[in-house]
């Protein structure tokens, strides 16, 4: 390989075809005088453009004319062949090896001709940048097949971010960091929308895994049902205006309904229904509370019976002990449902943060515009992770997630993406250069993604995200693989039906 060309961060090398080299890989630029190699990321392969390269292809059908002979004394062909083939590699630069350790300065050129540039392996490179501490987790392995560790104190604190198109392996990557995650002991609350991860205790035959007894599932309307008490006026409150949009005087005359039932110790929904019934107040304001206690009544989320009611904070601390997952099944709510949960839930934690009774803890969050209100994006960034929830969001739509927050992630794991749409948006927001992104992610396979951010000290990496031995249930129900699969039951067991056919007639 030989140094051609460098503008501002991008560095042109001339390959040729015996050389290994594909997108992705890191390069050393080695300059023995200046003592010191400049590391650099393949981001494109092209053909070198060589003067005169489109006039030797189209006189090659001639040369090859088998009816004349060649004369060739001095084998030029071959030489021809071999620049014909000649690559270019489009590549960024990262920074600088100096003593074998990385410093950041890039602001050097090494020479064109003293230079020597050789592969520089990735499992070498992130052991230099030494991206693992005391809390690997697994990732998977680089397209060289060398293992990819990432260490969890690098999503601590932080605001992670995975998306690519359907189908890639997004939830199962969260599914491997949240199993990570627990595995060290943390508290992760996974607002799980499809439903895809209360197996996590499972293998994938069935039987139970180390983590077992510490994933919690909690169903809404089934077993995660809370009582007034647990709620708090504050809580609900925000609930009332926030998901419900609850008019200001009619908030105030809430209040004012809570604190009378409270001072009487009567507070349950029904005393509630009661007391707005027998309230004095206008009628618009009457039936704005009575609509909103309708809808509180429907999601099934109350209750007034202490036995099947949750401590959300007890739960929570008892999770806290060892570490684990509450998974909340938001599967079978409705939207309006979902958003009174989640609302319940971010105000619980933040209270029980900022009072300190629990320690901070992980969010993951899918497709969560569906449930999450338009404040809380930049609240998650700043107020909520400065109290303690650091939140992985996880979409396939990536403009639904602001720009401003692609802005402030720490971390991001892209997969692929094949809509121009959603290429350029990302590269818009995401921190790394716009040429790298697009480059590297349109030509993803499945289950590969491109890594960026703090997890690996900010030098792109791709991955193969390694399989996990647990029912991650995130196939999609399909129509044609089901009706086959029952057919094909029907006729290995044709036996069985004939009998059955014989009893009924
Ligand atoms: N790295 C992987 N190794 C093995 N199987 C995977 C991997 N990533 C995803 N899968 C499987 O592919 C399917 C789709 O993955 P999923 O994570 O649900 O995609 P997405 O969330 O991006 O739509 C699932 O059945 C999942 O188990
Ligand atoms: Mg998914």
């Amino acid at each position: 390989m030989r140094l051609y060309k460098k503008t501002g961060s991008t560095v042109h090398i001339i390959s040729f075809p015996d050389e290994d080299v594909e997108k992705g890989c890191y390069l050393l630029i080695e300059d023995k005088r200046a003592g010191k190699s400049l590391i650099v990321q393949v981001i494109d392969i092209q053909f070198a453009n060589v003067p005169g390269i489109m006039e030797e292809l189209l006189r090659e059908p001639l040369i090859d004319d088998p009816r004349g002979e060649d004369i060739d004394p001095f084998d030029i062909t071959s030489h021809i062949l071999y620049v014909q083939d000649a690559r270019l590699l489009i590549c960024k630069i990262h920074g600088t090896v100096r003593d074998n350790k990385i410093v950041s300065d890039t602001s050097w050129l090494p020479s064109r001709i003293h230079s020597a540039i050789y592969r520089l392996p990735v499992e070498r490179l992130l052991e230099m940048a030494s991206i693992v501490g005391a809390y690997p987790i697994s990732l998977g392995e680089t397209p060289e097949m060398s293992p990819v560790v990432i260490d969890a104190s690098n999503l601590d604190g932080k605001l992670n971010i995975i998306t690519g198109r359907k189908g890639v392996g997004k939830s199962h990557l969260s599914k491997l960091l949240v199993l990570g995650l627990v595995k060290h002991g943390a508290t992760v609350i996974i607002l799980d929308i499809n439903g895809e991860y209360r197996n996590l205790g499972l293998n994938s035959n069935g039987e139970k895994n180390e983590f077992y007894n510490r994933i919690h599932v909690l169903v809404p309307r089934e077993n995660f049902k809370v009582t007034l008490h647990q709620t708090g006026l504050s809580v609900m409150m925000r609930i009332l205006v926030y998901a419900l949009n609850l008019p200001g005087t009619s908030a105030r005359e809430f209040k004012h309904i809570w604190h009378f039932l409270e001072e009487r110790k009567m507070l349950s929904l029904h005393e509630i229904g009661e007391a707005i019934r027998r309230w004095q107040c206008n009628q618009q304001v009457k039936d704005a509370l009575f609509s909103r206690y309708h809808t509180l009544l429907h999601t099934g989320f109350f209750t007034d019976n202490l036995e099947e009611a949750i401590g959300f904070e007890e739960l929570l601390q008892e999770v806290e002990e060892e570490g684990g997952a509450l998974v909340i099944d938001l599967s079978g709510s409705a939207p309006i449902e979902r958003q009174i949960i989640v609302e319940y839930i971010l105000a619980k934690l933040q209270d029980l943060l900022f009072q300190r009774r629990i320690m901070p803890i992980f969010l993951f969050a899918e497709e969560a515009h569906l449930y999450l209100r338009e404040t809380y994006w930049d609240d998650i960034v700043t107020r909520m992770r400065h109290f303690g929830i650091f939140t992985t969001f996880i979409t396939n739509q990536p403009n639904t997630i602001k720009e401003s927050i692609y802005r402030q992630a720490d971390n991001i794991f892209i997969f692929n993406f094949v809509n121009e749409h959603d290429l350029e948006f990302i590269s818009r927001a995401a921190k790394v250069d716009a040429e790298t992104l697009v480059s590297i992610v349109r030509d993803l396979p499945p289950h590969y993604c491109l890594v960026l951010g703090d997890v690996v000290k900010n030098f792109p990496v791709i991955v193969k995200v390694r399989p996990l031995n647990v029912q991650t249930m995130g196939e999609t129900r399909l129509f044609f693989k089901e009706r086959d699969a029952n057919e094909s039951r029907i006729k290995q067991e044709p036996t069985l039906h004939i009998s059955q056919q014989a009893k009924t007639s």
